[in-house]
């Protein structure tokens, strides 16, 4: 009793049922780009366009996920992860983004879900983390109405053949990357510098989101989106400042949640885009503010930004040339000489409990997860193994600021580290290493660093030990 009774206080636990996870993306573990009829995506052509990831790398091997799956499972398996968020590329489905599927490429994600499901660890695929077939793009890409119906279909297919063994289904990732990294600032594949395309690309996503859920929820499925979330904060109270907090704001999570929250945009957001045509038609809101089950929300960091000219921008990829904030471009976002990742992120975990709780509090009521958090630092593997107490540190803290977000009464249910393994990480290409475990690039081998056990226990506990940060 005595025992017990310390154990709990010394805990801060989680709530029964609470999902403890880990997630990946195709194109980022995949590789295997030509296996099975996979046709090339966006990302295909980008990575392999000359001096837009760093060191020239490209996805077409990554970490060999789809000839090593079962390997990975049972890694997942030994940290006692729960759940396993990964994303299913459109082009193994659809090779290229229309007509019927390709039965192998589904048969990959029926194998993966299954010895998911045999190791109990619960699938959470992500229907689009940023690999549109290229055919799509060659017809327009985002910008164009009719990727959104393609989606939907697409959606439908995977539905078809995994929705007997997936509960949880997401549709997008985080469509701000994808619109204004792929359409605005171009840091991201299809690399395009069009602001006003971004938009509609914006507008697509959420409505592609919002057709297929409209189709997909059901008894059996639960439905929902994943969007990163910032805290933003203006460098000043000036009143240069506070508009571009207004601004970042907007564009980055009101104009999200917003219209899959409440089925609207922001007026003060529409201002600021004022002279791009979004595209919008008569009803696409209330489809894309039709109800979602679940919303998934990725953290990083806080945004500190300011109005005044000279301010340097945001840090979105090495070689960034263009804004990705579409009417404010001028914006600058600020350090203020707290920790950083090796990303140059300053690390602010409060930023986390203020997005949930602001979700929670300022929108209608839906169950939320971290649906990525996690940090890059520069690992070096030493007598056999990681030592990474800086990505247990960030972890432990979020981890807590998510505890807060609980107490405060945000309906978290889950937490999915970012990331389970090293892999591609876009246009940093292999240089950035986000994984609880380590991947040896040239061999492939998987090295579980010390986050990934000290996370291991905090699954089995439950929660975070007090004091526990190096064990
Ligand atoms: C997110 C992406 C994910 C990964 C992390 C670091 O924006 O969804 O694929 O790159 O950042």
């Amino acid at each position: 009793m005595t025992t017990q009774r310390s154990q709990a206080e010394t805990q801060l636990l989680f709530p029964a049922g609470f999902a403890w996870g880990a997630a990946t993306a195709a194109y980022q573990i995949e590789g295997a780009v030509a296996a099975d009829g996979r046709g090339p995506s966006i990302w295909d052509t980008f990575a392999h366009t000359p001096g837009v990831v760093l060191g020239g790398d490209t996805g077409d091997v990554a970490v060999d996920h789809y000839h090593r799956f079962r390997e990975d499972v049972a890694l997942m398996s030994s940290l006692g992860l729960t759940a396993y968020r990964f994303s299913i590329s459109w082009s193994r489905v659809q090779p290229h983004g229309a007509g019927p599927a390709n039965a192998k490429g589904l048969d990959f994600y029926r194998r993966l879900v299954d010895a998911l499901l045999e190791a109990g660890i619960e699938p959470w695929p992500t229907l689009y983390h940023w690999d549109l077939p290229q055919a799509l793009e060659d017809a327009g890409g985002w910008p164009e109405r009719d990727t959104a119906y393609r989606f939907a279909d697409y959606a439908g297919i995977v539905h078809g053949a995994l929705g007997d063994r997936v509960t949880n289904l997401t549709t997008v990732n985080e469509p701000w990357c994808a619109a204004f990294l792929g359409y605005a600032s171009g840091d991201h594949a299809p690399g395009r510098r069009e602001p006003e395309a971004s938009l509609r690309a914006a507008h697509h996503l959420l409505l592609g989101h919002g057709l297929a859920a409209r189709a997909l929820r059901g008894d059996r499925t639960r439905v929902g989106a994943a969007v990163n979330l910032y805290a933003v904060t203006p460098a000043s109270e000036a009143d240069v400042d506070r508009d571009a907090a207004r601004r970042i704001d907007g564009l980055q999570n009101r104009f999200f949640l917003d219209a899959l929250l409440r089925g609207r945009y922001p007026d003060d957001v529409l201002t600021d885009v004022e002279p791009y045509d979004l595209g919008v038609h008569d009803g696409d809101l209330e489809v894309i503010g039709g109800p979602i089950d679940m919303l998934g929300v990725n953290y990083y960091n806080r945004f500190i930004v300011t109005g005044r000219a000279g301010a340097a921008p945001a840090i979105t990829s090495p070689f960034a040339q263009a804004s990705p904030w579409p009417g404010s471009e001028h914006v600058g976002f600020v350090r203020v000489g707290r920790p950083v990742t090796a990303m140059g992120w300053e690390i602010d975990e409060s930023g986390l409990t203020e997005v949930l709780t602001r979700v929670a509090g300022e929108y209608p009521p839906v169950p939320l997860y971290v649906t990525e958090n996690g940090a890059a630092f520069d690992d070096v593997v030493s007598a056999g193994g990681v030592d990474d107490p800086d990505r247990v540190a960030y972890i432990d803290a979020h981890l807590r600021a998510c505890h807060d977000a609980i107490g405060a009464g945000v309906p978290l249910r889950g937490y999915f580290a970012w990331s389970l393994m090293d892999n591609f990480e876009w246009g940093w290409g292999y240089a950035k290493r986000f994984g609880l475990v380590y991947v040896d690039f040239a061999t492939q081998r998987r090295i579980p660093k010390s986050s990934a056990r000290w996370y291991a226990t905090v699954i089995e506990r439950g929660g975070i030990g007090i004091g526990t940060m190096n064990t």
